[in-house]
């Protein structure tokens, strides 16, 4: 049997205006999304999901015959089939298959789940059919599959960082650079609420068709703003990377994503002695990421604990997709 995971991540900067112009800057954090893939006789693939209580069977023709949970599970199982299907037609090997999928990824909360689910499948069933490590640059290939399902044409960000880990740079036409970041002492607060990242997409963008000088000029200094964090980040000038952060709140919250609950993680973190505090991803719940220096880590965790948050110590990390045979 394969094994592989892979990490989720978080926007450090740039979220909404890089569907525009400018950098996001991206950051994979140590929660994993866990794959195990083996070869089943019959026709089709088996997935079990048991974080979300699902498992069932994908006949040969694609239809989803329930085991476990509902026959609307097909949906959140589907990207992980076309994921498999995706490695089994370029490596041109037909099987049946088994893969049980576990995540330490809140899902739909702006982390990469998805992404992480993809490239870990990805990895595992490529691994499973040629019996080799493929290169990382397919397995990214493969699982931008997934996040074709899932997110019907995403910049690519997600399933980038999952398989690389690290930090990346991404911008429109100008592609990915990863480059190295020493240490970032990061805490997340996840509001527990799911949103749909398509559907933030489009709320901005009926907002800047209302108010057009008015939208470009916040996502210009969006677009600013990350570059400038972009050189602080390098330069390991936390103190600059966290006003830059929560300026960047600021002119989310103008673009209409953020939500109570967010605003209140962000004020808790900052008043407990965070560098900086923002909305990560596309907003509309999901979570915040603060900037925290090692003395003042419980303080903010517990600040964003009450006011109802769920604070997540997932640190920055630069593993990428891991696979093993088991
Ligand atoms: C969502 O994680 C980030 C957005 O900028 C959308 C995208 O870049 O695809 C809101």
């Amino acid at each position: 049997m394969i094994h592989a995971s892979a990490p989720g991540k978080a926007i450090l900067l740039g979220e909404h205006s890089v569907v525009y112009r400018g950098p996001a800057i991206v950051l994979a954090i140590d929660l994993r999304a866990h794959i195990w893939a083996e070869e089943r006789g019959g026709d089709g693939i088996w997935i079990e999901a048991p974080d979300i209580g699902a498992s069932g069977h994908f006949d040969s023709s694609g239809r989803y015959h329930p085991i476990r949970g509902g026959s609307e599970r097909w949906r959140s199982l589907n990207p992980i089939r076309v994921v498999a299907l995706e490695a089994m037609r370029r490596l041109e090997a037909a099987r049946g298959l088994r893969i049980r999928v576990e995540s330490e990824i809140p899902p739909a909360e702006g982390l990469g789940s998805s992404a992480a689910i993809s490239v870990a499948t990805a990895a595992a069933v490529g691994r499973l059919l040629s019996g080799e490590n493929l290169p990382k640059e397919m397995v990214c290939e493969i699982a931008y599959e997934g996040e074709r399902i899932v997110h019907g044409t995403p910049s690519g960000i997600d399933n980038h960082v999952s398989t690389y880990g690290g930090a990346l740079r991404y911008e429109r036409g100008k592609g990915f650079e990863r480059f190295k970041v020493e240490e970032l002492p990061l805490i997340i607060g996840d509001s527990g609420r799911r949103r749909s990242t398509g559907g933030l997409v489009a709320k901005v963008r009926r907002l800047w068709e209302r108010h057009r000088e008015v939208v470009d000029a916040i996502i210009d200094a969006i677009a600013q703003l990350s570059e400038e964090g972009y050189k602080a980040l390098r330069e390991g000038n936390l103190k600059r990377l966290g006003e830059l952060m929560d300026i960047d709140h600021g002119l989310l919250s103008a673009l209409g994503v953020s939500t109570p609950e967010l605003d209140r993680m962000v004020y808790a973190a900052r008043s407990a002695g965070a560098l900086g505090a923002k909305l990560t991803g596309a907003g509309g719940g999901g979570c915040i990421i603060a900037l925290v220096e090692q003395p003042d880590r419980g303080r903010v965790a517990e600040a964003i604990r009450r006011v109802g948050g769920r604070p997540l110590r997932a640190g920055f990390t630069d593993i990428g997709v891991e696979v093993e045979e088991i």
